[in-house]
């Protein structure tokens, strides 16, 4: 008997089709999906759950999810998942790592580049009409040379920012849990700081890039800012709660944070009234990954978590979190 699939939003087709090739596959409409009541009403019939970072796969969902015996997350990030309540409930967990690499590493320059530049500013006075001829004075920006852009978590997205920073003039710092491997640090010419107050009194430019934890929960606050250099930037493409929005956007008014670039926010998809009135902040919609290529990839890898599971081949699942 073929196995039932819950994909929670629509995704490409050809990744529809394979796991159609399977199983019997239902696709939630887009958003509806995104409470933990609406997973609790519809996964008891579910075998497998392919879930959105937006649905809140909480222990409830899953004691109602008899059948579950899987969970593929369609990101890489998996802090929307109970995974304390899936290894007690004894349910797989996959996530989705590597293929979204490049294309986050991407949206975080452009992130970097908008912000330091007055890219977005610029565009729009122009359009208002204040473009009256070049002047030496306007616009002035973050020169790139000798800056130091520190990454806070260098992981494998970490990893792919350093490489294409040091190709714009930046020297890399790094704050992770442990430091890389010495030719890996090497090769980024990156120098790693366990104290994370250290590390953010050196930066020019703070890009975050770690899971989020329930330890770095709000671990760049007001009193951590405050450490950072005057005229600092930020850029946050990883989850939004790492960042206290109200402390940031607080920074940003006063000046001593000179922009930010997020992808990401505290309780997506809202986001904190200061901030949308916050200076010099580039603000996108979670996009960090979106590109086709990506997509698909993305949606390959979790389809295949649950294609081998059903065939019994769980321990070739190289993307398991649990
Ligand atoms: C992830 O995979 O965690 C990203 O946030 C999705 O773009």
């Amino acid at each position: 008997m073929k196995p039932r699939v819950l994909v929670t939003e629509p995704i490409v087709e050809p990744v529809l089709d394979f796991l159609k090739t399977f199983a019997q596959v239902d696709v939630g409409e887009r958003g509806t999906y995104s409470s933990e009541q609406a997973l609790i009403d519809s996964i008891e019939p579910y075998t497998y759950l392919l879930s959105m970072l937006t649905c809140p796969v909480t222990k409830r969902v899953m004691e109602t999810g008899k059948n579950l015996t899987l969970i593929a997350n369609y990101a890489v990030g998996f802090n929307n998942i109970d995974i304390q309540a899936a290894k007690e409930l004894n349910i797989r967990v996959a996530n989705t790592p590597d293929v979204l690499t490049e294309a986050t590493a991407d949206t975080t320059m452009a992130l970097l580049l908008s912000v330091s530049r007055n890219i977005l500013l610029a565009d729009k006075e122009l359009r208002e009409g204040k473009f009256d001829g070049w002047h030496p004075m306007t616009y002035l920006g973050l020169d790139f040379r000798k800056k130091k852009l520190g990454i806070f978590g260098m992981g494998r997205i970490g990893q792919a920012v350093a490489k294409r920073a040091v190709s714009f003039g930046f020297e890399i710092i790094y704050h992770n849990r442990k430091p890389l491997a010495q030719n890996i640090e090497e090769s980024l010419n990156a120098i790693y700081y366990s104290d994370l107050e250290l590390f953010l009194k050196d930066c020019d430019v703070l890009s975050i890039h770690a899971p989020l934890t329930p330890e770095n929960r709000h671990s760049i606050n007001a009193n951590r800012l405050s450490l950072m250099k005057k005229g600092s930037y930020i850029i946050n493409t990883a989850r939004g709660p790492i960042i206290d929005e109200k402390a940031l956007a607080e920074s940003l008014i006063s000046g001593h944070i000179a922009g930010a670039g997020l992808d990401v926010f505290e309780l997506e998809p809202k986001i904190h009234p200061l901030l949308l009135d916050a200076p010099n902040t580039v603000l996108l919609p979670h996009i960090g990954s979106s590109t086709p290529e990506t997509r698909f990839e993305i949606g390959m890898l979790a389809a295949t978590a649950i294609y081998k599971h059903f065939n019994g081949e769980t321990d070739s699942i190289p993307n398991l979190v649990c």
